[in-house]
């Protein structure tokens, strides 16, 4: 694309020429560094900045299209974004790549090595971040006029070790080498409130509310831009940043209230200092609450100022917002809309509440009880003492409709009612999110069937109209085309490229899976793939893995409800086979672990122990280790992901059924060719449903089975009335693997049998290792394997974040895509600054 060369480089130029003119500019005039003097974080920084220039008109020209165009937008609210790295996914987006790297490669750098210098946005802990961030990508790439708005924290999730097995947290200064794509808009600043009073004053026969004696906090927005595939539109993300109200009052310039005023100041900015690297548990903790309301209200106040502008009634506002909450992190958007309404414009209470409606839509993530958000009031009542009030109002309103749909039904009452009684009253900000929303989804089909049935069905019995579903996608642009250039470049080869803008189109691949050429080809790929992360892993951490071997793989936060303990009790039995002796047509297997683990989950953390404790024994055992490895990959992240998805062959999803809302790792692992190896559990059900049974491995009970089962389960007789699997359990705790560490695993122990085995790991166990006997069975056969890996990659369209987006778009947000000028009409800068 536009490689040719112009005379005069200049420096919105996508030729050679341009870019390594503009690199050098920003090397020396940004960045004040000469080729003697600069390091490769430098040349990066120099590298980035040249390609965000690329973005700058197209940026500005998108949001001057929305505002002419009258669009209506979308926000999407979320206290995570996962993004990873940005200078590869940007430079594939705006077709960069071919220039960028012949102009690295005439300076004399590479472009592979740069790239790698860019640490990751790590603003998320898994799974909902990520899928935040896979939005942003479909919502440009779809041209949906869109903002997503979130928190910009100094410290990301943590930079996990390992220390003798153990998880070592550190915190994560993403920011201390600067980071190029962010614009700081010192300028867009909103004051934020907390604490204080209520006076309630009646004005010509209207009760008005004044929340006063306040204590403010200022955010201050950052913004990422965010380039849609084609580089048509580019909207944007906009991150607030928590700064001290007040500069210092000189007036109190003593030792004391010095001291005092800067204490305070930090205070206030120590507001969006870290993201709680909790996944999938609520904690109750202040600073939580004060992160999600400085979040939700510069973010409503953002969307006000922007609405206002147009000049439109306040009865349109729900026609030019939609406005969706990740989860319930910022609920309280809700009372924040109707206070603004309300306190601050006057609306009376039934219109704000149908603006506010109207607007607003919620995502459910979870069906874990551990996960869902309360409130205690006493803290709300501190902090944000008008919410409380008007939270209480809605109450009251919703609890007369409920009574009236269900009279003298005082039990419902209180199971639906958005305020828990009891010692410390709370609010359940689950119910808050539904009764305040037009729309409520669930993120697979299975889970919103469970969030119907069992988790609030008394809601989706009351307002059935708003349940939905909405199954979770990955963008291929990241997971496919950036990560995996080798196949991504043998699909287009075959079918085009048209998967790029629409993943269905890999359905084309369906046939060549009957291609023996086009599977030896496929083989190559991923053997390569397999090889160089051998090489990468080996470089980083030493560990020696046989590229023959199969690479069997489990990358997901540790948590008990994914069961990496299912698996670490499955390589034990495999262990136990190999010391027997029974090795026969044995394939070499390499069983890949990463995540992190909740800094204060003990369990967690003590699975990860095991899982090292067990590599250190099996992968040191001369016999063992030639047919059995194990390892764990330290620091899960994004740019990992990316390199570990190439080379999977088998895709570890073992959650037991019922647990899962949907899992996106799952998808990432179909379009780059590995096999499911899963319960039928959040969206594997659907991945099976589309590559169908035949073509994945799938075992265990299933959700309705483990609820029957759950009253009357013993994990003491599956360990009884099965040899192998006592002999694995045994072994395990027998401190074969930890003989210097004395009892170490007995928590575990006491989890699978003492206290029931939650989790049916036992329950699920036997059918895992038959289901993984099948693995090693068609392995044995690898064209046969090949021929199922590429149909998985062919059956994968429907997970992409596009088809997701599209549906949201159309059921929940009502928006409409709305083309950019992509004519690339000669930008004068000096006249557009002109008045
Ligand atoms: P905001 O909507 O005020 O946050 O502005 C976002 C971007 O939209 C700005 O940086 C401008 O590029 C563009 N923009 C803001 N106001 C207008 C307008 O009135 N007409 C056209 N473009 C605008």
């Amino acid at each position: 694309m536009e490689n040719n060369r112009p005379s005069i480089p200049t420096r919105q130029g996508h030729d050679t020429e341009s870019i390594a003119w503009g690199y050098a500019e920003h090397l020396k005039f940004t960045l004040g560094v000469d080729r003697y003097s600069s390091s490769n974080y430098d040349r990066y920084m120099a590298l980035a900045l040249t390609v965000r220039d690329r973005l700058m008109n197209q940026w500005m020209k998108t949001q001057q299209t929305h505002y002419k165009q009258k669009v209506k937008r979308v926000y999407y609210l979320s206290l995570e974004f996962l993004i990873g790295r940005s200078m590869g996914n940007n430079v594939i987006n705006m077709h960069l790549q071919p220039a960028v790297e012949e102009a690295l490669s005439e300076l004399g750098y590479s472009w592979e090595e740069l790239r790698e210098e860019e640490i990751d946005a790590g603003l998320g802990n898994g799974g909902l971040g990520r899928l935040a961030a896979c939005f942003l990508d479909s919502l440009a790439t779809l041209n949906l006029p869109s903002f997503g708005y979130g928190l910009r924290y100094d410290f990301g999730i943590f930079r996990q070790q390992i220390e003798n097995g153990w998880q070592v947290e550190q915190p994560d200064d993403w920011l201390r080498r600067g980071n190029p794509w962010e614009i700081e808009r010192p300028d867009i600043v909103v004051p934020v409130h907390f604490g204080g009073r209520v006076d309630t004053i009646v004005e010509r026969g209207r009760r008005k509310y004044h929340w006063v004696d306040t204590t403010p906090v200022l955010g201050i927005a950052f913004d990422t831009p965010i380039v849609g595939f084609g580089g048509e539109t580019v909207n944007t993300l906009r991150l607030w940043s928590a700064r001290a109200a007040e500069e210092f009052d000189f007036s109190e310039f003593n030792e004391g209230d010095y001291v005092e005023a800067v204490a305070a100041k930090v205070s206030a900015e120590n507001l969006t200092k870290v993201l709680y690297p909790n996944d999938k548990l609520y904690l109750g903790k202040e600073l939580r609450l004060k992160q999600q309301y400085l979040f939700v209200a510069c973010s409503l106040a953002d969307i006000v100022r922007r609405f206002k502008k147009g000049g439109h009634s306040w009865r349109e506002f729900p026609d030019y917002a939609a406005i969706q909450l990740n989860d319930t992190h910022p609920s309280l958007a809700v009372p924040e809309l109707m206070r603004i309404l309300i306190d601050e414009n006057q609306l009376d209470w039934d219109t704000a509440w149908d603006i506010t409606i109207k607007s607003l839509g919620y995502t459910n993530h979870t069906l874990m009880p551990e996960a869902l958000e309360k409130w205690p009031v006493p803290m709300l009542e501190k902090l944000l003492p008008r919410h409380l009030q008007i939270i209480y109002d809605i109450n009251h309103h919703f609890l007369q409709r409920v009574s009236i749909a269900f009279p003298g039904d005082m039990q419902r009452l209180n199971r639906m009612s958005i305020v828990e009684e009891g010692d410390t009253k709370q609010i359940r900000m689950a119910h808050l999110s539904i009764v305040g929303t037009h729309s409520t989804n669930g993120v697979a089909a299975l889970h919103t069937d469970l969030l119907r049935s069992r988790v609030v069905p008394e809601f989706a019995e009351l307002y059935p109209e708003r349940f939905n579903n909405k199954t979770n996608g990955i963008t291929q642009r990241r997971w496919l085309l950036k990560s995996n250039p080798a196949l991504s470049s043998l699909i287009t080869e075959h079918i085009g490229e048209d998967w790029i803008t629409d993943m269905t189109r890999l359905k084309k691949l369906a046939p060549l899976a009957e291609d023996a050429a086009f599977r030896k080809r496929f083989e190559e790929v991923k053997q390569e793939a397999k090889e160089r992360l051998a090489e990468v892993l080996a470089a980083d951490h030493g560990f020696v893995i046989n590229p023959g071997s199969i690479y069997d793989v489990q990358i997901k936060r540790i948590h008990e409800y994914k069961r990496q303990l299912l698996n670490a009790l499955h390589i034990v039995m495999l262990y136990n086979r190999i010391r027997k002796g029974e090795t026969k047509n044995l394939i070499p297997r390499t069983f890949l672990f990463a995540g992190k683990a909740a800094p204060g989950y003990q369990l967690a953390k003590l699975i990860i122990k095991l899982i090292n404790n067990i590599s250190v024994v099996v992968n040191g055992d001369p016999v063992a280790s030639r047919y059995l490895r194990v390892y764990f990959i330290p620091n899960y992240r994004v740019s990992l992901a990316e390199k570990i998805f190439p080379a999977a062959e088998v895709s570890e999803q073992i959650s037991t059924a019922g647990t899962e809302a949907s899992g996106t790792g799952n998808m990432k692992f179909m379009c780059n060719g590995a096999l499911t190896l899963g319960t039928l559990d959040g969206a594997n059900i659907e991945i099976i449903d589309e590559v169908g049974r035949e073509n994945a491995f799938i075992f265990g009970l299933t959700a309705e089975e483990v609820a029957d089962l759950r009253p009357r389960y013993s994990p003491f007789d599956l360990y009884n009335g099965d040899k192998e699997i006592k002999a694995a359990v045994d072994l395990l705790f027998s401190g074969n693997f930890n003989f210097s560490e004395p009892g170490i695993f007995e928590p575990l122990r006491r989890a699978l049998f003492d206290q029931g085995d939650f989790y049916m790991h036992l329950a699920d166990l036997r059918s895992y290792a038959d289901a993984q006997k099948q693995v090693q069975e068609l392995y044995r056969n690898r064209d046969d394997w090949n021929r199922k890996a590429i149909l998985n990659i062919a059956h994968s369209g429907n997970f992409s974040s596009d088809r997701t987006i599209r549906q949201y778009a159309e059921d929940i947000w009502n928006v409409q895509p709305c083309p950019v000028d992509t004519e690339h009409d000669p930008i004068n800068t000096l006249e557009e600054a002109r008045k």
